[in-house]
């Protein structure tokens, strides 16, 4: 059988209180999975237990190595971990801030890597993990390098733990431009322009939305036979 069920597993979803994250832990939550939620910041995760049932929730900062120590620590075993947590530079090689080019980097590769270290002994052989990266660098951009290396190094990071921690698969999703709190910081009439002209450039004419991504994390989990995939959910923006 080339799948199974989430129904009763332990689903740690790690940046779950909010966006993509979010509904991933809404989505397994609704598939029976006994969900973990973590991040940050103890207000969104009341929020997000608030929002959907049953879960449970603890505080974490992925980038904090005594952090991830200490959550991972408290849990004990677990099927499935999702990692979510993001961190964007972008900007001419010219211009863009090292401090943030390193802050994207320490999100996005190191983080992964710390949750792997302190959770991959407590993951069942019969579990998996899904990183999550992003569509820049799977198709070139400007003004994009350093959050291409950083979603190109995702999937390299996927690649090889899928190698090394089998029978525990590893698979990454590849996400083109999901409507998510990560772009409220953007102005909105930038934002909406950003939006309007990514939907128009996307071969299915749309931008996505958290659940079209989730619904590949938990395939994902769920499909025993495939590991050390990358799994493009980017309405075919990346041809
Ligand atoms: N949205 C997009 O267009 C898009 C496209 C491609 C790829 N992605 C990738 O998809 C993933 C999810 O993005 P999203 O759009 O869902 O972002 P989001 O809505 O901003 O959610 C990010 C989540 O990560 C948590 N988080 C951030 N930094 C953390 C840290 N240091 N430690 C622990 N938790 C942390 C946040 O909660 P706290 O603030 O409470 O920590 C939040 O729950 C990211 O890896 C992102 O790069 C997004």
């Amino acid at each position: 059988m080339a799948s199974t069920t989430l129904s009763g597993t332990r689903v740690v979803v790690i940046g779950g209180s909010s966006g993509i994250g979010r509904a991933v832990a809404r989505q397994a939550a609704e598939a029976g999975a006994r969900v973990v939620v973590g991040s940050r910041s103890a207000e969104k995760l009341a929020a997000t237990a608030e929002e959907i049932d049953g879960i449970t929730t603890g505080v974490i900062d992925v980038t904090d190595e005594e952090s991830v120590r200490a959550f991972f620590a408290d849990l004990g075993a677990i099927d499935h971990l999702v990692i979510c947590p993001g961190d964007m530079a972008t900007g001419s090689v010219y211009d863009v801030s090292i401090e943030a080019v390193r802050r994207s980097l320490d999100t996005k590769i190191i983080s992964p890597l710390l949750c792997v270290r302190h959770a991959g002994r407590s993951i069942a052989p019969t579990g998996s993990i899904v990183l999550l990266a992003g569509a820049g660098g799977y198709k070139a951009y400007p003004d994009l390098s350093a959050t291409a290396a950083a979603n190109t190094g995702v999937g390299g990071l996927g690649r090889s733990l899928a190698v090394e921690l089998a029978p525990i698969r590893v698979n990454v999703v590849v996400a083109g431009l999901i409507d998510t709190p990560l772009w409220d910081s953007v102005p909105a009439e930038a934002k909406a322009g950003l939006f309007a002209q990514t939907a128009a450039a996307t071969p299915v004419g749309r931008i996505g939305q958290p659940d079209d991504v989730a619904g590949t994390v938990l395939h994902l989990l769920e499909n025993t036979f495939t590991t050390g995939a990358l799994s493009f959910v980017d309405g075919g923006g990346t041809l």
